[in-house]
């Protein structure tokens, strides 16, 4: 229990509460939600299963699991390539976790009494652009994962999230009703519900297949160092199948207190990273602003539930890398996550201020934190989560897969045979094909 809990605690995070608005809103809305709901039911859920199984067959970390399973084969670099995506998200997700510390502080100090719409752009971007504080926030949220990961903390963080999920879920499904009534607010329904296929481009299928693999931590060996705590009864086709409904399902309430909220009060939906830091503090205060009371304590329950949510990800993606190093290269637990602490919040630190002080220096036309996150969602976890899949389906010993998905035999056998056939061609194929179209090899 306390495993499967920490892998949906993986899964829910700023990806579905930040991320997802914020790509929805730069593709057009209702059919990128199409796309991305495809994505999770031929991409998403199969490569969750296969690294699922790769976790709990061979009991061992992301990198050692293929050497387990293929020894002496090149598809221990598959491990390794999760692990450096690891460590380039926690780079760059820390820095996110950051500005909601920032705005859990704000709710805290009624900051947001008595501002309207233009006023929460320009504290957001007065304060991404602040020299300094984005930065030490950054940092003392990697820290805050710092000592969980080598205190051992971790079973109180998989208790908390036993209440934390539901509650931040009853939360959202509230801020999602305040959202919805707010005057003016069914243009962002329409946007969220009525597809407008003109806008799909190939970027919007590359958008929607990173979200996928983002949000639900796959192709970078996180969930399958979890899997490999699993029990041998847990079944996994059947816990891969909650955890993504879990994550949609919190993705999309999201975008239901997001995009109701910014039309209503004349935000752009392509508003990019800063979406939901501008958008929802007006939910707050013009739902509630008769009783600041009210605004005030949602509004700071919402900002830490959010920090939570966002460090139960980052814990998954700090332990995968520390206990790479810690059992490939013999550092001690301690050793290991010190490195990877300095390194990533080094690196945090340098994405911290790509929005002010280095806001000039740029990577192909991107800030460097704009970089971080087109590389690793959209290029590294597909890449990653391809040839789990083509492991999986090909290479895994069929028994192994058999013996991990349906040890009594449980699982109908045209869902068996279905995840073999997704497995082995469909998802190599679609992600191979998002690639090349994004390449411009279909146009
Ligand atoms: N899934 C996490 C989220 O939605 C982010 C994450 C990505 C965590 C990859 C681990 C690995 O916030």
């Amino acid at each position: 229990m306390g495993a499967i809990l920490a892998a949906a605690g993986s899964a829910v995070g700023l990806g579905n509460i930040w991320r997802f608005p914020y790509e929805t809103g730069n593709s057009g809305g209702a059919a990128f939600i199409l796309i991305y709901i495809a994505c999770i039911l031929f991409f998403g859920l199969p490569v969750m299963i296969a690294e699922f199984t790769i976790g709990r067959h061979s009991r061992a970390n992301t990198a050692r699991a293929y050497q387990i399973l293929a020894p002496g084969t090149q598809w221990r670099w598959v491990g390794r390539w999760g692990v450096l995506t690891g460590f380039c998200i926690l780079g760059y997700y820390t820095v996110v976790a950051g500005w909601c510390l920032e705005y859990v502080i704000d709710s805290a100090s009624n900051a947001f009494a008595n501002k309207v719409s233009a006023d929460f752009v320009d504290m957001f971007n007065s304060f991404v652009s602040n020299p300094w504080k984005p930065a030490v926030l950054m940092t003392l949220f990697m820290l805050a994962t710092h000592v969980i990961i080598t205190k051992g903390v971790q079973k109180g963080i998989e208790r908390s999230a036993k209440i934390l999920m539901p509650v931040l879920f009853i939360l959202l499904l509230f801020l999602a009703v305040c959202s919805i009534t707010l005057p003016g607010a069914s243009a962002g329904i329409d946007f969220l519900l009525k597809p407008d296929f003109s806008k799909v481009n190939a970027d919007v299928f590359l958008s929607a297949l990173g979200q996928t693999f983002y949000s639900l931590s796959l192709g970078m060996g996180c969930l399958c160092t979890y899997a490999s705590y699993f029990r041998a009864d847990t079944k996994l086709p059947n816990t891969a199948l909650s955890i993504a409904s879990i994550d949609s399902m919190v993705a999309i309430l999201a975008g239901f207190i997001i995009f109701p909220a910014a039309f209503a009060v004349g935000i752009n939906p392509d508003a990019g990273p800063s979406l939901i830091f501008i958008t929802l503090p007006n939910v707050f205060t013009q739902a509630f602003g008769d009783i600041p009371f009210i605004a005030t304590a949602l509004s700071l329950m919402f900002y830490i539930l959010l920090s939570l949510a966002a460090l139960t990800s980052t814990i998954s993606m700090h332990e995968v890398v520390t206990l790479y190093l810690h059992e490939e290269f013999n550092f001690t637990r301690k050793k290991a996550a010190w490195v990877v602490t300095i390194v990533c919040g080094f690196i945090g630190i340098l994405c911290a201020l790509s929005f002010g002080v280095l806001s000039d220096f740029t990577i192909f036309g991107k800030t460097l934190f704009d970089a971080f996150d087109f590389v690793t969602a959209k290029i590294m976890l597909p890449t990653g989560g391809f040839f789990i899949a083509i492991f999986t389906g090909w290479f895994l010993d069929h028994r192994v897969l058999r013996a991990e998905l349906s040890p009594c035999r449980t699982l109908h056998p045209y869902i068996y045979r279905a995840i073999i056939i997704i497995l082995r061609y469909v998802a190599p194929a679609g992600i191979a094909m998002v690639f090349f179209n994004e390449l411009g090899f279909f146009s």
